[in-house]
């Protein structure tokens, strides 16, 4: 018998695979294909207080090894996922964690006030978006700015409350430690790493927005660090996510310090990337002799 179920910040996972916000909507559209309770949590697209449009196109760019995208937080707004997509997906039969992020922030608490007494497990924190000119990575990159807004959100959120964090930063222990003592519940990361993409024979950047997010399997090394870091800098749990692509990836990243493993690009890629990931993490657990998942968490053997 094995064990896949874990406890994030006092939410029971039955596995610790989440779909990462922004790459599975709000679900349906892959409900389509398979029974989305597989997953441990399904986090949706970054939800604002007022519905969003994004940036023109194009928003999206194929890389070498990953996506670089520029959408620039477009969502329905926090009524619209309240009253269209929060009621079917609370009966999906598996956790709902609501992404949320602003411009200002009052634009987050607002946002978050929205959410209380709603049926989703866990708030995430979204101060990490690099695609929007006001609010997201602006908050995020530096310790006080990340602590304010954490510290903001949090008196007014009675669901735990995670915080999702960016790559670009000179030194990611320093704004995990900021928004753990803010009173984050849990941290993410990482949200995806700037980049860009230029066509030569135009000589004009591929997205309307110049630049954007990349994410993939480019950027796991980078993520895999973070989240070690990050795991021994704070002593809140840590999700960790960035170019996971297969079951060894996941299982990379839980014994880098991650008490769970977000999936976004895979999905992108393969639309079934979340059961077959999941059937390749038991695999691997069964290959190796584990028979429980969280005795994988922060065993890397440095010497
Ligand atoms: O542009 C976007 O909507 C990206 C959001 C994010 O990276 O959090």
């Amino acid at each position: 018998m094995r064990n896949m179920t874990i406890d994030l910040c006092g939410v029971k996972l039955k596995n610790p695979l989440i779909a990462a916000s922004g790459t599975f909507g709000f679900g349906r559209e892959y409900g389509e294909f398979y029974d989305i309770s597989s997953w441990g949590a399904i986090a949706v697209k970054g939800l604002t207080n007022e519905p969003r449009e994004g940036n023109p196109p194009h928003r999206i760019a194929e890389t070498a090894s990953g996506v670089l995208n520029s959408v620039g937080l477009q969502n329905p707004g926090i009524d619209a996922f309240l009253r269209d997509e929060l009621p079917r997906l609370a009966r999906a039969g598996t956790a709902v964690i609501a992404n949320v992020a602003g411009s200002t922030a009052e634009d987050y608490a607002e946002a978050v006030r929205k959410l209380s007494g709603a049926p989703v497990d866990i708030v995430e924190l979204n101060i990490s978006c690099p695609n929007v000119k006001r609010g997201g990575a602006q908050f995020g990159a530096r310790p006080e700015s990340a602590a304010e807004i954490t510290s903001a959100v949090r008196k007014v959120c009675d669901h735990p409350l995670m915080v999702k964090l960016s790559p670009n930063v000179s030194d990611i222990t320093e704004i995990a430690r900021a928004v753990s003592g803010a009173g984050a519940d849990a941290i993410s990361l990482i949200n995806t790493v700037t980049g860009m993409a230029i066509d030569a024979k135009t000589r004009t950047p591929v997205l309307a927005n110049v630049t954007g997010g990349l994410s993939g399997p480019a950027i796991k090394p980078v993520a895999l660090r973070m989240v070690w870091q990050t795991s021994r800098a704070v002593s809140i749990p840590v999700v960790g996510m960035g170019g996971i692509m297969t079951g060894e990836d996941a299982a990379e990243f839980l014994i880098a310090g991650a008490n769970a493993v977000m999936i976004g690009t895979a999905n992108m890629i393969d639309p079934f990337a979340g059961p077959r990931i999941l059937r390749e993490l038991e695999n691997f657990m069964d290959e190796n002799g584990v028979p429980d998942v969280g005795s994988l968490v922060g065993t890397l053997k440095t010497g």
